[in-house]
């Protein structure tokens, strides 16, 4: 099968179109054929060596932890899908080495969903990793109807998805932006508000009570922030900041989890949920697309690759 492959570690200029065997396919487990695969910083990150110490990494390496593709052949007990279900997945396992960037991946039963029926595959495959993310740190930290919530990093991959959950809760959603994402993000149902110097006065001037739930999709210092505003200061979630537990709140890492994907899908299929879509690069093209993750004036939006969904 064609896959994306690192022989070391490296950032864009080590992505290499090459040939791989088809991965083993373990008791419980799915091969799936890959029609598309979100990208994201994680990819990145993984890749340069920026979460040694937090996941174990073998090479040569296929980055790509989302996707969207067909049910191809089952591994021994695996019983939840048929052959040619169309299903999304965030396919995390215990060690990195096989993911979504190729023709064909590997998947855990756990992993898996069945994809939305009204989404197409591009939007599909962007789904998992940060649906999940959002999903899980709002689960951690609890947001209730009424309840007033500052998202950083809003317009992002995360954000989108983090905002558009919390205010289908009945919140009141404040997310940090850029001015040139303040409608997007609006559009998403909060309140824009700029990040950087002053935030934390800003965020009083239309929360005067305080905050009762703060989101960092972002890092930085998100975390400093939010505590100087919540009314609670350990009522502060982070997907990007390992320091928050040292800070006094909580670090949520994203796991796969087949219950909650299909929340996800569920959301998604009533209309709540929405992703858009920046740009699509074919499979031979995913250094360009990691190049285009730090691209000067990016706007908003998904980068994905297109392995053979169109
Ligand atoms: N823990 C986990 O399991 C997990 C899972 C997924 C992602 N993550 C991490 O979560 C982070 C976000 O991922 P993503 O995919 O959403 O990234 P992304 O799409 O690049 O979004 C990041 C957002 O951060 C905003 N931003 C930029 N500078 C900022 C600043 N100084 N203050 C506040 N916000 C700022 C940007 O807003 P504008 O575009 O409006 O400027 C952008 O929309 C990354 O660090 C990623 O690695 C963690």
């Amino acid at each position: 099968m064609k896959a994306i492959a690192l022989p070391h570690y490296g950032g864009a200029d080590a992505l290499e179109l090459t040939e791989q065997p088809t991965p083993a396919v373990a008791p419980g487990e799915f091969l799936v054929r890959v029609k598309a695969a979100g990208v994201t910083p994680g990819d990145e990150k993984l890749s340069i060596g920026t979460l040694d110490g937090i996941m174990v990494t073998h090479f040569p390496l296929i980055p790509g932890f989302e996707m969207a593709g067909v049910i191809e052949a089952r591994g021994f007990g695996a019983t939840e899908f048929e052959l040619g279900d169309e299903v999304i997945g965030f396919v995390v396992k215990d060690w990195a080495q096989n993911g979504t960037y190729a023709e064909l991946v590997s998947a855990p039963a756990r992993t898996l969903a069945r994809k939305p029926a009204s989404w197409d595959w591009l939007h599909s495959a962007c789904l998992p990793l940060n649906g999940l993310t959002a999903y899980q740190a709002i689960k951690r930290i609890t947001i209730g109807e009424g309840d007033t919530v500052l998202i950083h990093g809003a317009a992002g991959g995360v954000g989108t998805v983090g905002v558009q959950i919390a205010a289908a809760r009945g919140a009141h959603v404040i997310g940090t932006a850029s001015e040139r994402n303040h409608d997007y993000v609006r559009e998403l149902g909060a309140t824009p508000i700029t990040y950087g110097e002053g935030l934390a006065e800003r965020v009083r001037r239309l929360a005067p009570e305080g905050i009762d739930v703060a989101l960092d999709f972002y890092g930085g210092d998100a975390v400093a922030v939010s505590r100087r505003v919540l009314k609670d200061p350990a009522r502060v979630a982070s997907v990007a900041d390992i320091t928050a537990p040292d800070q006094g709140g909580h670090l949520v890492w994203a796991r796969a989890n087949a219950d909650e994907l299909i929340e996800l899908v569920a959301l998604a299929e009533s209309g709540k949920l929405s992703i858009t879509i920046n740009r699509s690069f074919p499979l031979e093209q995913a250094a360009d697309a990691w190049r285009m993750l730090h691209a000067d004036g990016r706007t908003r939006g998904r980068i994905v690759l297109d392995v053979d969904a169109t």
